[in-house]
């Protein structure tokens, strides 16, 4: 089959390589038919994790079931399912809590937590492909309604980035009618943005400095700062008496930059202290890695952020961190699309085959005006 394959920084190829085959009786094999490139790769991308050479990116992935193992019961060839980017068992101590990010047996011993196509996530091979191979499918797979054919780039969403905006704002403590502010508005932000927006937050600051995203988040009601422009914390303080939103979402990551492009990876936790109110809560989704050897300087090197935790202490915040639980929210997300209650496909720029991968990548890592967020769909013909 063809799949999209990691070469070096900043070199993907569309590639032959081996089908994906039953190899437990509890996987199924999906042919995928959307698959969206996501921020996470782009760290991947460039080269700033230890993604081997010759491994399938792709981890939000959705498409129908075309062959079972003997031991799946529930998802049936033809079903339309959303694999969770997390692969998880099912039954070690951590799923059985609705902990999948960190799933005890899915990794190698001693890592908790895997994922498809994903650096230090495991074996997993990915789904920017023609197939994938979804393990524990009764377990992992969600299963889709009759509208998921007409829908799949609202569907899509839920394998990874609208659970992951949900989840910050869980982790945030938002409660209705509270105020949230959001550094970045890439996909990920958009989606806490529109998460804010579906638990009724009163008001919803989203930071960024690209016109095109930021005219997304405003579409759904957000307020947008761009940071090149006005300082984000100056802007938010004067609109709370000079005590900050009520919660915060960190939706950037590690390779946070100033507008002008220089790394900085305090920077935006650094201001979520300063533009959440005292006590308020911050929820993290933005990755951040154990040692980043491309980091500008010797500290950042070793995966070490210089936070403001004095501020943070003395603020008495708490902050919540790491990979979304995307089982834990992506059922009840799923009835949201289905009853129009949300359109997550409205960020959706793109939807190219999958031979157009490398030009996708270049131009979504490169922010590119309008490359807000690409679905590729591998049965779309490339001519
Ligand atoms: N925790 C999880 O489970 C999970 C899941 C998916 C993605 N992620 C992570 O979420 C992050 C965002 O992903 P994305 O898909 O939205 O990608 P993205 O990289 O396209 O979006 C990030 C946005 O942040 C903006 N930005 C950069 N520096 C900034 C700063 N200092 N202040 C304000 N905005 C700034 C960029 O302009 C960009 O629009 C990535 O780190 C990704 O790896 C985490
Ligand atoms: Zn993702
Ligand atoms: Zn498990």
């Amino acid at each position: 089959m063809k799949a999209v394959v990691y070469r070096s920084p900043r070199d993907v190829r569309v590639e032959q390589v081996p089908d994906p085959r039953i190899e437990k009786p509890t996987d199924a094999i999906v042919r995928i038919t959307s698959t969206n490139i996501c921020g996470s790769d782009l760290h991947m991308y460039e080269g700033r994790t230890s993604f081997e050479p010759g491994r399938v990116f792709g981890h939000e992935n959705l498409g129908e079931v075309v062959e079972v193992g003997d031991a799946v019961e529930k998802i049936k060839v033809g079903d339309m399912v959303s694999a969770p980017f997390n692969v998880s068992c099912g039954h070690c101590r951590n799923c059985e809590r609705q902990l999948t990010n960190y799933c005890l047996t899915a990794n190698t011993p001693g890592i908790a937590g895997a994922a498809y196509g994903f650096a230090d996530m495991g074996p997993w091979q990915g789904g920017q492909a023609e197939y994938l191979r979804v393990p524990w499918a009764d377990f992992d797979a969600l299963r889709l309604p009759e509208d998921a054919r007409d829908r799949e780039n609202d569907y899509v969403m839920l394998s990874d980035i609208f659970p992951t905006g949900w989840h910050s704002t869980e982790m945030a403590g938002l409660y209705p009618g509270d105020t949230v502010v959001i550094y970045g508005a890439g996909p990920v932000g958009l989606m806490a943005a529109l998460s804010a927006t579906l638990k009724s937050a009163s008001r919803v600051w989203i930071v960024d400095r690209h016109p095109d995203r930021l005219r997304l988040a405003e579409e759904i009601g957000a307020i947008p700062i761009d940071d090149s422009k006005v300082d984000p914390v100056q802007f938010v303080l004067d609109q709370t008496n000079g005590w900050g939103a009520d919660c915060g979402c960190e939706c950037v990551g590690y390779q946070a930059h100033d507008p002008m492009g220089q790394e900085h990876n305090n920077d935006t936790l650094d201001k979520l202290v300063r533009s959440v109110k005292f006590t308020g809560r911050i929820g993290t989704v933005g990755v951040y890695v154990p040692q980043d050897p491309k980091a500008p300087d010797e500290f950042e090197k070793q995966g070490k952020v210089p936070f403001d935790f004095g501020l943070h202490w003395f603020k008495g915040q708490a902050q919540g961190a790491g990979q979304c639980p995307v089982k834990r929210y992506n059922r009840n997300l799923r009835s949201l699309i289905h009853e129009n209650k949300c359109t997550p496909s409205w960020i959706v720029s793109h939807e190219l085959p999958l031979e157009r991968a490398p030009e996708a990548y270049k131009a979504f890592d490169a922010r590119e005006n309008g490359w807000t967020k690409v679905v590729l769909k591998p049965q779309m013909s490339a001519s």
